[in-house]
């Protein structure tokens, strides 16, 4: 390997959200937390060379997209999705559950109703309640550990005329699908017929495991959809607050826009705009060596759970780098299971039920970091275990 995935970040006093949000009896402890989805890994050194040059100059102005950034996003689109995207699609936010919300005031009014599909990342719920907009869920069918669409549902529920948006989640956090070209086709196929615009939440299209194609929505939905992207999950690069919300249809982008700039948006943070062009135009050899690791972390995890944990299962992920593990075997209801992993396995994690009600049971992992750090997590989790019998 030409980049480093095995040595550990010191990231106390750094104002990290995933380690000052670790339950009190683990802080200070040396357990890494495996919540909220960023990386132990650092971003990529073309990228940290980047922004220590643009530091050195040191003019840290109101900053655009213009020129070489919109090239490397551009770029970036074409040779890793295949997607030709025009100069004029984009709009800036700074963040894409910024953009969740965006759309969500643009196209929809006090009242309306939108889909989303559970269980999802949480902000999905907040993006549409905290906006007094009603939540319609078509929750996904899990089969045999592999989550599907329920597209009967979805039919059922895009033929209510209250409903006027879908939040989509491409690939899905937190059950790992990457969703193939064909359900894609039939998610565009009934929301186009009735009326219903979907939002594509596309932050974790990089993260393919091998096996698996992202499609964008845009190639099956056309122009009439809305595709958020950033270099945040990929590059280990969220901090920097920047995202790229493709949109074809200029009536659309519009509307977008507008409501983008009533909320303050329109600059690239000044960093964000160097790292940005560094990871989409010198990085993909890190992320082809990120994707190796995860996935290994990935293969480790089932064969641990396989052969020594009988009581849990893990759903085979597709993509991003979150494990979505079934812990009902344990028997225990979700807050005596946090209790048991905080306080008997040391484990920092995330409870599925945070996700929506099927989430029940379920914790999700993080798995980006490195391999010593998921043995010391698994064989906790295997001591802690055993002691219950
Ligand atoms: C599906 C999904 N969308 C959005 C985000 C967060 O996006 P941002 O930090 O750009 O607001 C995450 C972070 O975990 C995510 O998983």
């Amino acid at each position: 390997m030409k980049y480093d995935f095995t040595s550990s970040i010191d990231r106390s006093n750094t104002g990290a959200y995933k380690y000052d949000m670790m339950p009190e009896p683990l802080r200070g402890s040396g357990i890494v937390p495996m919540t909220i989805a960023d990386m132990e890994f650092s971003a990529p050194p073309e990228v940290n060379e980047a922004v220590v040059k643009a530091a050195r100059h040191g003019c840290y102005g109101y900053t655009g997209p213009q020129g070489e950034y919109l090239d490397a996003v551009k770029h970036w689109q074409k040779t890793r999705h295949g997607w030709d995207i025009e100069d004029d699609w984009y709009v800036v936010t700074n963040g894409i559950v910024q953009a969740l919300g965006i759309a969500v005031r643009a196209f929809t009014r006090p009242g309306d109703s939108v889909i989303l599909q559970s269980p999802v990342y949480t902000p999905f719920y907040g993006a549409i309640k905290d906006n007094g907009r009603i939540i319609v869920e078509n929750p996904l069918i899990e089969n045999n550990g592999r989550y599907e669409m329920d597209f009967d549902d979805l039919e059922a529920k895009c033929a209510d005329p209250s409903v006027k948006l879908m939040l989509l989640c491409s690939p899905h956090n937190p059950v790992g699908r990457v969703w193939t070209k064909d359900e894609l086709a039939r998610v565009a196929e009934i929301t186009g017929r009735n009326g219903v615009l979907v939002i594509s939440d596309e932050i974790h299209n990089d993260l393919i495991l091998p096996g698996n194609t992202h499609t964008v929505f845009a190639k099956t939905a056309g122009s009439r959809c809305i595709v958020c992207t950033a270099v945040s999950k990929t590059f280990n690069l969220a901090g920097l607050s920047c995202s790229n919300i493709l949109i074809p249809d200029k009536e659309l982008r519009e509307r977008f826009s507008e409501r983008a700039h009533m909320d303050g948006c329109g600059c690239v943070p000044y960093i964000a705009r160097f790292a940005t062009i560094a990871a989409y135009t010198e990085c993909a050899g890190w992320l082809d060596e990120l994707l190796q690791v995860v996935n290994g972390n990935f293969e480790y995890l089932y064969a641990f759970v396989n052969e020594r944990l009988p009581r849990l299962s893990v759903t085979r992920a597709e993509g991003t780098y979150l494990a979505w593990i079934d812990m009902r075997g344990l028997g225990m209801d979700h807050e005596a299971l946090s209790g048991f992993l905080v306080e008997k396995a040391r484990i920092a994690d995330n409870d599925g039920a945070m996700f929506g009600k099927a989430g029940e049971g379920f914790r999700r992992w993080n798995l980006a970091m490195p391999r010593s750090v998921l043995e010391d997590a698994l064989t906790r989790l295997e001591k802690a275990i055993n002691e219950l019998d």
